[in-house]
């Protein structure tokens, strides 16, 4: 038995060798009937989709690609705040790994000080305000050795942050544990009981930042997320809420 089983993992994980995407795939299973939950991993992804149509780098046997299918009945207020609770699921799995410095940066990014660990792509298929589906894909940079060239941004691996090579084994296995805990405790309260938690959680609480729209940007300084999961920023002594999967943020 594998130790996806031995550890009494949640749901069944359908490993593949190569895939162009394991969101792409988990779409294409759900579009086939496949009934959630369920998870998809790949050794290796070969059109690795990331936020804002960029392209997520997926070397071979060396990090984690991960998607969930999803099951959300609970209409709109189901998906409130669901990225970032998704977010905290992995920084719980990070730190247990021994990564203390992990923290989250809205909207669903992982790092260790600046440099990003893991990121989050949620796709969803059908009607947000009915039954829908979501995908929740998520990739950890684990083992992965690159020349630092090949990403556009800092980046850090779980091996370089523990000194140790990681089991993905026991990775997968772990970070399904915490998404079924989570996940389970986001549909039976909401969001609002998680959203402490996400906000200590947070490296860029209290610090200015630039929140880029496509070609637009504003300052502002970070207060923490709504009760919807946006994000709260200071811009010109008045207080705003911004969501959307589009918007992303830097340090001014
Ligand atoms: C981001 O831009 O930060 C999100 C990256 C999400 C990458 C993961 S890897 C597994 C899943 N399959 C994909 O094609 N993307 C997500």
């Amino acid at each position: 038995r594998s130790i996806l089983e031995k550890e009494g993992c949640p749901w069944t994980h359908q490993i593949f060798d190569s895939l162009d995407s394991t969101n792409a795939e988990t779409m294409r299973r759900l579009g086939a009937g496949a009934v959630p939950p369920f998870a998809v991993v790949a050794e290796r992804q070969t059109e690795g989709r990331g936020r804002r149509g960029r392209r997520w780098v997926s070397p071979y046997a060396q990090n984690l690609y991960y998607s969930l299918a999803l099951r959300i009945d609970g209409g709109a207020r189901q998906l409130e705040g669901l990225s970032l609770v998704v977010g905290l699921a992995v920084l719980k799995t990070l730190r247990s790994f021994g990564l203390a410095e992990a923290g989250v940066k809205w909207p669903n990014d992982l790092l260790v000080g600046n440099r990003k660990i893991a990121g989050i792509l949620l796709e969803l298929l059908g009607d947000p305000a009915d039954i829908c589906q979501v995908v929740v894909g998520i990739g950890v940079n684990v083992n992965m050795q690159l020349s630092t060239e090949e990403i556009d941004q800092p980046w850090t691996s779980m091996r370089t942050e523990a000194g140790v090579l990681i089991d993905r084994n026991a990775l997968v296995a772990r970070l399904s544990t915490h998404l079924e805990d989570y996940l389970g405790r986001h549909k039976r309260e909401g969001f609002s009981t998680l959203r402490t938690e996400w906000e200590g959680a947070h490296l860029w609480q209290g610090k200015l930042v630039n929140l880029t729209a496509g070609i637009q940007s504003i300052q502002g300084r970070v207060m923490g997320i709504d009760a919807t999961g946006a994000l709260r920023l200071s811009v010109d002594g008045e207080e705003r809420a911004y969501s959307g999967g589009e918007l992303s943020l830097r340090l001014s």
